[in-house]
C-alpha cells in the first residue's frame, strides 16, 4: 500500500526517533483516551478484503494526529473465527489473516515510536473448540481429567437427553450442547465457545503465562473479555425461569458477576504490576449496579471497567446527569477513575442510537456526547469510526452477515455487522481506501464518500475536526479529562439542559430539540454546532454540546 511506513518511516515521519515516544507517566490511564481498533475493518494491506496488523502499523498516523494516547486491538490470535475472533485456538499465534507475530511485534514498536500505547484483547471466559484443550476433552471421552477443564456435565431426564441446566446462551438458545458421546458442554456464547473452568488449576496458570507472552512482547495492558463470567455459581444451579440472558444485562445471574472473578483479578494485578509499565487490566463487565461495577477496580484489582451505563443512557439530561454521578461517586469510592464509553464493536453506534431514524438529528447528538464524554474526568473509549460520525449500517443482506447471534436467533438478533463495516478512508467508491483490491469482506455503502477521513480532513465542519480539536484542547486544558485537577461541580441550568463546571472549565450540553438562552458561562473554546454569544449571553443551538473556558 503506498502509505504502508516502516517503524523507522513513522517515527521519522513524526519527528520522533524509533525509541519508545511512550511517555513514562505513573498514572497514564487515569485519564487517557483509548481508541478500539477492529482489526478486521480498519485498515487491509494485502487485499484480502480483511483488516490486518500491517494495515493497523500502516495507518497509526491518522491515530496519532487524532491525538490518542492508547490503542486498544480486538482479537487477532489463531481463530475460526466463529465469533469475530473471540473464538481462540492459540493464544500465542496470530491468526494467518491477519499477519504474524513479527507484524504483532513491528505494530508495538511503531506505535511506541508514535507516542501511543497498545492495549491487547484477552478471551478467559472460553476458548474456541478447536483449541487444543477442548480437542483433546472430546477425544477423552466421559468423565476424563481433560473435560475437567471445561464445565461437561451429564444431562437430565430420560437418557440425559436435556441440557443439565436451564441456561441459555447470551446468542440465543440453550447454553449447552450434546456431544456424540451424551456428555454436555457449557457455552455462554456460541457453541464453539467452551467455556472454561477457572477453578481447574492449569486454566489460571495458562492465563498467567498467556499474559506474560505479551507483556513480554511489549503491550501495555489488556481488555479482559467477558470479565465478570470466568466463576459460575457451585452446582451451577437453574436461573429458574428459562429467559435468555443478554450480556447487557443487570439482573443478578448464576454465571455473571460471581464474587469469585476478583480474586483472578486480583492475581492479574500482581502480574502486571510485576512489569514495569504501569501496565493496565480493563474489564469488559456488566455488573447490576455502579457499585458492583467499581469492585473491579478496587485498588488492588483491575485498572479500569467500561462504564456501559453511560454507553445505554437515552439522549435525555437528567438520566445522563444521573448516570454520569453515580458512576464518578461508585468509582471514586474505590479511588479508581470513571471511564466513558459511547460504542464499540457489539452496540449499534451511537449516530444511529440518538437519531431513532433521523440521520442528520443523530450526527449532531453523536457530536454533542461525544464533547460531553471528553469533558468528563476520567478514561474515554473512542470506537473506529465514530471520529468520522459513521453510522450503523442498517441493510445488510442476511448472506453477508457473519455475526454467530443472527442465525442461532433466525434474525431476530445478532446485528452486530451494522457496526464493524471497514472503514472509509478516502476516494469516492468502495472500499474507500481499505485496501488495496477492491474487496472488503463486509460491504461498504456506496454513499460514503462523504464521510472518508480524506474528505473529512481540513474541513473545520467535519466530524473528525471536531474530534481532533477536542483531544488536542484535552491536553491543553486540565480542567478538561483529568481525574485529578478538581472536582467536577454542577450548576443550576433548565431542563434538558446539563452545565457542570472544572477548574478553568465549563461544559453546557442542550438535548432539546429547540434552541436556547442563557447566561454566557465563559468564553467558547469549542462547540459542537455554532453557538451565538454576544459576551453576556449565549444561544444554545439544539442538540448541542459547548466548552468553555472561564
Ligand atoms: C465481546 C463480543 C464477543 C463476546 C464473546 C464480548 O463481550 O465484546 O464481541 O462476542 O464477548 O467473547
Amino acid at each position: 500500500m503506498t502509505h504502508e511506513l516502516t517503524a523507522a518511516g513513522l517515527a521519522s515521519a513524526s519527528g520522533k526517533t524509533t525509541e519508545s515516544a511512550v511517555e513514562d507517566t505513573v498514572g497514564w490511564w487515569r485519564d487517557a483516551v483509548i481508541y478500539q481498533v477492529y482489526v478486521r475493518s480498519f485498515a487491509d494491506s494485502d487485499g484480502d478484503g480483511i483488516g490486518d496488523l500491517r494495515g493497523v502499523r500502516s495507518r497509526l498516523p491518522h491515530l496519532a494526529r487524532l491525538g490518542v494516547d492508547a490503542v486498544w486491538l480486538t482479537p487477532f490470535y489463531a481463530s475460526p473465527q466463529a465469533d469475530g475472533g473471540y473464538d481462540v485456538a492459540d493464544y500465542r499465534a496470530v491468526d494467518p489473516v491477519f499477519g504474524d507475530l513479527a507484524d504483532a511485534d513491528d505494530l508495538v514498536r511503531a506505535a511506541h515510536a508514535l507516542g501511543l500505547r497498545v492495549i491487547v484483547d484477552v478471551v478467559p471466559n472460553h476458548t474456541s473448540d478447536r483449541h487444543p484443550w477442548f480437542r483433546e476433552a472430546l477425544a477423552a471421552g466421559p468423565a476424563s481429567p481433560s473435560r475437567a477443564r471445561y464445565h461437561f456435565r451429564p444431562g437430565r431426564g430420560a437418557d440425559g437427553c436435556e441440557p443439565p441446566n436451564d441456561w441459555e446462551s447470551v446468542f440465543g438458545g440453550p447454553a449447552w450442547t450434546r456431544t456424540p458421546d451424551g456428555d454436555w458442554y457449557l457455552h455462554l456464547f456460541a457453541p464453539q465457545q467452551p467455556d472454561l473452568n477457572w477453578e481447574h488449576p492449569e486454566v489460571a496458570e495458562e492465563f498467567a503465562s498467556v499474559l506474560r507472552f505479551w507483556l513480554d512482547l511489549g503491550v501495555d495492558g489488556f481488555r479482559i473479555d467477558v470479565a465478570h463470567g470466568m466463576v459460575k455459581a457451585p452446582g451451577l444451579p437453574d436461573i429458574g425461569r428459562g429467559a435468555q440472558a443478554t450480556l447487557i444485562g443487570t439482573e443478578p445471574l448464576p454465571f455473571f458477576d460471581q464474587d469469585g472473578v476478583h480474586e483472578i483479578h486480583r492475581s492479574w494485578r500482581l502480574l502486571l504490576d510485576s512489569y514495569e509499565g504501569p501496565r493496565i487490566g480493563v474489564a469488559e463487565a456488566w455488573a447490576p449496579t455502579s457499585e458492583r461495577l467499581a469492585l473491579y477496580v478496587r485498588p488492588d484489582e483491575l485498572h479500569q471497567a467500561f462504564n456501559f451505563r453511560f454507553l445505554n443512557c437515552p439522549w435525555d439530561a437528567a438520566a445522563m446527569r444521573t448516570v454520569i454521578e453515580e458512576s464518578l461517586a461508585a468509582t471514586s469510592a474505590v479511588g479508581a477513575p470513571t471511564t466513558w464509553v459511547l460504542s464499540n464493536h457489539d452496540v449499534v453506534r451511537h449516530v444511529t442510537r440518538y437519531g431513532n431514524g433521523d440521520g442528520p438529528r443523530g450526527l449532531a447528538r453523536a457530536r454533542a456526547a461525544a464533547l460531553l464524554m471528553l469533558a468528563l474526568p476520567g478514561s474515554a473509549y473512542l470506537y473506529q469510526g465514530e471520529e468520522l460520525g459513521l453510522p450503523e449500517v442498517t441493510d445488510l443482506p442476511d448472506e453477508v452477515r457473519r455475526d454467530p447471534a443472527f442465525r442461532r436467533t433466525a434474525g431476530q438478533d445478532g446485528l452486530r455487522d451494522g457496526c464493524r463495516i471497514p472503514l472509509p478512508w478516502s476516494g469516492l467508491e468502495p472500499p474507500f481506501g481499505f485496501g488495496p483490491s477492491g474487496r472488503s469482506w463486509l460491504p461498504q455503502p456506496r454513499g460514503w464518500g462523504s464521510l472518508t477521513v480524506a474528505a473529512q480532513t481540513g474541513n473545520p465542519h467535519s466530524t473528525l475536526e471536531l474530534y481532533r480539536a477536542a483531544l488536542e484542547l484535552r491536553r491543553a486544558l486540565p480542567g478538561l479529562g483529568s481525574p485529578d485537577a478538581g472536582p467536577l461541580a454542577w450548576q443550576p441550568a433548565p431542563e434538558g439542559v446539563l452545565l457542570f463546571t472544572r477548574p478553568g472549565f465549563a461544559c453546557t450540553l442542550n438535548t432539546r430539540t429547540e434552541p436556547l438562552e442563557l447566561p454566557s458561562p465563559g468564553r467558547p473554546v469549542l462547540s459542537s454546532a455554532p453557538v451565538e454569544t454576544d459576551g453576556r449571553t449565549v444561544r444554545l443551538p439544539p442538540d448541542s454540546c459547548t466548552w468553555w473556558v472561564l
